[in-house]
């Protein structure tokens, strides 16, 4: 039976009760997380969002049926209780913030009953994730995801007060708009007044803020929400939430400085983590040479070395075709792995493989001396010798080669280092390593589109130095564009814009767009730059990352209060769901009949 709460007001939140308050009175309202009868006293632990304290419900002193209500009460009872704060009678708790107080209860309601939970409220019992998401709501309960939302809470008071302080306003942009070129699949919304064309959800506030540049607000920020619709993995979303800035009047020095100071800030007020300031900078070739990824894992070695050269003259297939296809030869030494079994090894190989390798060289230092190769028999000695000394081996070392295009080279490497790294531990958790990446190449090849796309997108300002050979080499051509890096995750990424005309249709002429194809998906913006546009540049950051990194989670799925799944759908809300037929007609959509299965 539920009882109302009227005449009562909560005073404290469990653990806003201490030893300061003895012999005071209290009334706290919270969740049953447990209750333990020991003789003639009952004792229940209270749980709010603050944390957990104790109740006792004394036989002697309380009536019978108030006795017998505490007797009754079960985990994930609402209740509200007022009473005395005591010393504790039985043994202090030190793990408890409360741990050496307890409430003796005089007045109990309880407010609302609970069924038995389909898991326990507790952090330490592990919950297949599709039960966790489907009562999201009583996982929402436990502990760990309290804390991890209310640090995310604690990064978005941090940022919009710290920006503020730097002079940004926070102002919105729509979320029902035209589809913004970020690269990823839009979300659309059908229009009821326009049948047959559809809305795009943001992927980015990209272009709004651009404009927002033109209209001389000179900074601005947002926490907003982006949709894009790409296949789902730990770090990524359907839905995900952007610190977005854009600053004008700025050069890239610029919006590292601002940014490397508040994510110090973050930093030091989540974790009490001193970040050292300037983060290291690497140009985007120099990361993808020495770690095989544009967001290189600082926390340890293992670097990727080019043995192309060293291996130049040798008649092994592998490697003379990679480099006659104008590919490379490159390797990694994994230190201290050389007397791993065959299996582990073809297991790397296999790994190799599912990044689009043909096959993973290998020589192996065992320990005793000993060397075991996969391709020895198709090198001479003292190739093998060279080979071994470029790459710096030493008996207990194994030594693993891609040759393929460099693509596929950095892939493959890149990848494996991760994997190595991973699987015999060699990453320093306690570490947190920033990097900027910066120079990333302005276009890049889609086989799939048959065309050069852009790599951050169409508005990236190039290297005005590099322009000059954009029509014979697009590939080479950098751009003012820069990513910040933590422990080998994407946390943000941003660029200087395009501000001239110029520079903008040759931008165009490169993407394979033509005047036209450009007015009709972005007409507004260069519009809008015809009436005085201030040199700008911004960046966005995926709040979700960051507050994975800043709660040690891995997956943002847990610091997401309503996540997706892997297909895009909640398990809550059951979302996506059909619609009615009147919904359709208003829209004017018609569905294809499904395929029978
Ligand atoms: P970008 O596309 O690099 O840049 O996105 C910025 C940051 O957003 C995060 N992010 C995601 N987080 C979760 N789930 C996703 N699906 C997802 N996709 C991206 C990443 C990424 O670094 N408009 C530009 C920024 C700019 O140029 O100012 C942009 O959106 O952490
Ligand atoms: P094969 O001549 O195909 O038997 O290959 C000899 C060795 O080279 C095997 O260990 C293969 O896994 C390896 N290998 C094949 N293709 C490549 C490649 N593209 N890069 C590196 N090693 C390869």
């Amino acid at each position: 039976m539920a009882e109302s709460m009227s005449g009562l007001a909560r005073s404290h939140r469990c653990t806003e009760v201490s030893n300061k308050l003895i012999g005071t009175e209290v009334t706290v309202m919270g969740w049953v997380q447990k209750r333990r009868n020991l003789g003639s006293l009952i004792f229940v632990d209270l749980r709010d969002r603050s944390g957990i304290l104790q109740l006792v419900f004394d036989q002697e002193v309380l009536s019978e049926e108030d006795y017998n209500k505490a007797n009754s009460l079960r985990s994930e009872y609402v209740v509200a209780a007022v009473g005395t704060v005591e010393k504790r009678s039985a043994a202090i708790n030190e793990n408890l913030k409360t741990g050496d107080i307890e409430i003796k209860v005089h007045t109990l309601r309880i407010l609302s009953e609970s069924e038995t939970p389909p898991f326990p409220i507790d952090e330490k019992q592990t919950v297949k994730d599709e039960l966790r998401l489907k009562y999201r709501y009583l996982d929402l309960r436990r502990p760990n995801l309290q804390r991890n939302l209310r640090i995310r809470n604690d990064v978005t008071r941090m940022v919009r007060n710290f920006l503020g302080d730097e002079g940004f306003l926070e102002i919105e942009t729509p979320v029902l708009g035209k589809s913004t070129p970020e690269g990823a699949r839009d979300y659309l919304v059908p229009s009821r007044v326009h049948p047959g064309e559809f809305y795009g959800l943001p992927q980015s506030p990209q272009l709004f803020k651009q404009l927002l540049m033109c209209s001389g607000f000179d900074r601005y920020y947002q926490i907003a929400k982006c949709f894009r619709d790409e296949d789902l993995r730990a770090d990524r979303q359907p839905e995900f939430t952007q610190i977005d800035m854009e600053l004008s009047f700025v050069d890239v020095d610029d919006v590292i400085d601002v940014n490397e100071r508040l994510l110090k800030k973050i930093f030091k007020e989540v974790l009490d983590i001193d970040v050292q300031l300037p983060m290291l900078r690497m140009t985007y070739k120099e990361a993808m040479d020495r770690f095989g990824s544009d967001k290189p894992d600082m926390r340890f070695g293992m670097e990727l070395t080019n043995v192309s050269d060293t291996v130049a003259g040798c008649d092994f297939m592998v490697f003379k075709g990679a480099l006659e296809n104008g590919g490379s030869v490159r390797g990694l030494n994994a230190k201290g792995l050389g007397d791993l079994g065959r299996k582990k090894i073809d297991g790397f190989v296999d790994y190799a493989k599912d990044f689009g390798a043909k096959g993973l060289a290998y020589i192996q230092l065992k320990s005793d001396g000993t060397v075991k190769s996969s391709f020895a028999k198709f090198m001479k000695e003292e190739e093998m010798d060279a080979l071994i000394k470029a790459m710096d081996g030493q008996a207990g070392d194994l030594l693993l080669f891609a040759a393929d295009k460099d693509k596929v080279v950095f892939d493959v490497l890149g990848n494996l280092r991760l994997h190595i790294a991973k699987q015999y531990d060699m990453i320093d958790k306690s570490q947190y390593k920033f990097l900027w990446v910066t120079e990333f190449p302005l276009l890049e090849w889609s086989d799939e589109q048959n065309r050069y796309t852009a790599m951050h997108h169409p508005f990236t300002m190039p290297f005005e130095e590099d322009l000059e050979f954009i029509d014979e080499r697009p590939g080479d051509v950098r751009a003012k564009a820069y990513d910040i890096v933590l422990n080998g995750t994407e946390l943000g990424g941003g660029s200087i814009r395009i501000h001239q005309d110029d520079i903008q249709e040759k931008m165009f002429e490169a993407l394979g767009f033509t005047k036209e194809d450009a007015y009709n998906r972005f007409g507004f913006l260069l519009d809008a730059f015809k009436f005085g546009v201030p040199p700008h540049a911004g960046l966005a950051y995926g709040l979700d990352r960051l507050v994975m990194w800043l709660t040690g989670e891995d997956s943002i799925r847990d610091v997401i209060a309503f996540p997706k799944v892997k297909d895009a759908s909640c398990l809550m809300t059951q979302a996506p769901g059909p619609v009615d037929t009147l919904q359709l007609e208003e829209l004017g959509i018609e569905l294809s009949t499904p395929e029978e299965e």
